[in-house]
């Protein structure tokens, strides 16, 4: 193995947004063109349901998160692009795994006791509503990451922990069974900007403050003019980097057309012309991406064609590692 190993999931429980495109998706493709790594990208719907619970959404976020990868540039014949539910080897290995995993550091999981703080202060029964997916969620990534020997993760800050956790376990499972894993890394670039959403919290679907990547002009216009702004007038001059227009400008503009905002957020532009502007500059290169991806979701069948075979290719390599593992665990014929 000489590329090093970049491997990525994302959770198929929402409508991909301007949030997800510049914080993951351009990052990953941009990634995966330069030849530079091997690239694994997969669509996390075991993760999914642990809070989608509504098979619909689940259902239709898979198909909306897969084709807004491939609409947006990812060649899924340079990089190893697959279901998470395709690949039985993943929760076969969460098994294993979990049987060499303290109770204590799930305990420690942000994600998990951020859930339990919320009951206390409600009132509540630590553990209402909390079921064990959550609890054991660490786990299930852990196996996404080891089942391919990856060496970085491109995450997040908030799922740092989460990419930490799967090291300890792949430390503890070899230490015990033998060296069969790689010891992942997370990867967190600070260039890779994270977008505030409509209220200036951090763009996110837990808030429902985003802004869809793929809406018709109309909507998408809307979108725009929702955007929390101020009370200055035009003519009074604004601070740039405290205003989420100007970050979402920013991740879409070049650097020339980036201090030209500046500039115009000094000179006091109007609030209606510069979210007019954005909408130009967003619009424009979602335009392409826009079709393909409206194309896609006509034909569900030909983005599930490119699925399976990813996992096809994926599978090549889980189903050699798992039946080392069994092995190696003590569960082999005995004959
Ligand atoms: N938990 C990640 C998130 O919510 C998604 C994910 C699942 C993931 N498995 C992964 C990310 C493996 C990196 C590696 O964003």
């Amino acid at each position: 193995m000489s590329q090093k190993r970049v491997l990525t999931g994302i959770t198929t429980s929402g409508t991909p947004h301007l949030g997800n495109y510049v914080g993951a998706i351009r990052p990953a493709v941009e990634a995966s063109l330069t030849g530079e790594f091997e690239s694994f990208f997969f669509l996390a719907d075991y993760h999914a349901l642990i809070k989608a619970q509504d098979p619909d959404l689940v259902h239709q976020s898979t198909l909306e998160i897969a084709a807004a990868w491939l609409a947006l540039g990812l060649d899924p014949d340079r990089v190893t692009f697959y279901r998470q539910s395709d690949i039985p080897e993943i929760p076969e290995l969460t098994w294993l795994l979990t049987c060499m995993t303290a109770k204590g550091l799930m305990n420690r999981a942000h994600a998990y006791k951020g859930a339990v703080q919320v009951n206390i202060e409600a009132g509540e029964d630590e553990d209402n509503a909390i079921n064990m997916g959550l609890f054991s969620y660490p786990i299930l990534m852990a196996a996404d990451i080891l089942m391919f020997n990856a060496h970085q993760i491109p995450v997040g800050k908030d799922q740092i922990q989460h990419v930490e956790m799967a090291r300890d376990i792949a430390q503890r499972f070899n230490h015990h069974y033998g060296e069969h894993f790689v010891l992942p890394a997370a990867q967190v670039d600070e260039d890779v900007a994270i977008l505030q959403g409509l209220d200036g919290r951090k763009m996110s679907k837990s808030y429902g403050n985003t802004i869809p990547l793929f809406l018709t002009e109309k909507q998408l216009k809307k979108h725009i003019n929702k955007i929390k702004t101020n009370l200055l007038e035009p003519g009074e001059p604004k601070d740039p980097d405290s205003s989420a227009l100007f970050q979402i400008w920013k991740a879409f503009a070049t650097e020339s057309q980036t201090a030209e905002m500046r500039r115009e957020f000094a000179n006091g532009i109007a609030w209606g012309e510069a979210k007019r502007q954005l909408f130009e500059l967003v619009n424009e290169q979602l335009l392409e991406p826009r079709e393909k991806y409206m194309q896609l979701l006509e034909n569900p069948a030909q983005v599930e064609d490119v699925l399976v075979r990813g996992a096809v290719k994926a599978r090549k390599e889980s189903t050699l590692l798992i039946k080392k593992l069994r092995s190696a665990v003590g569960i082999r014929p005995l004959g």
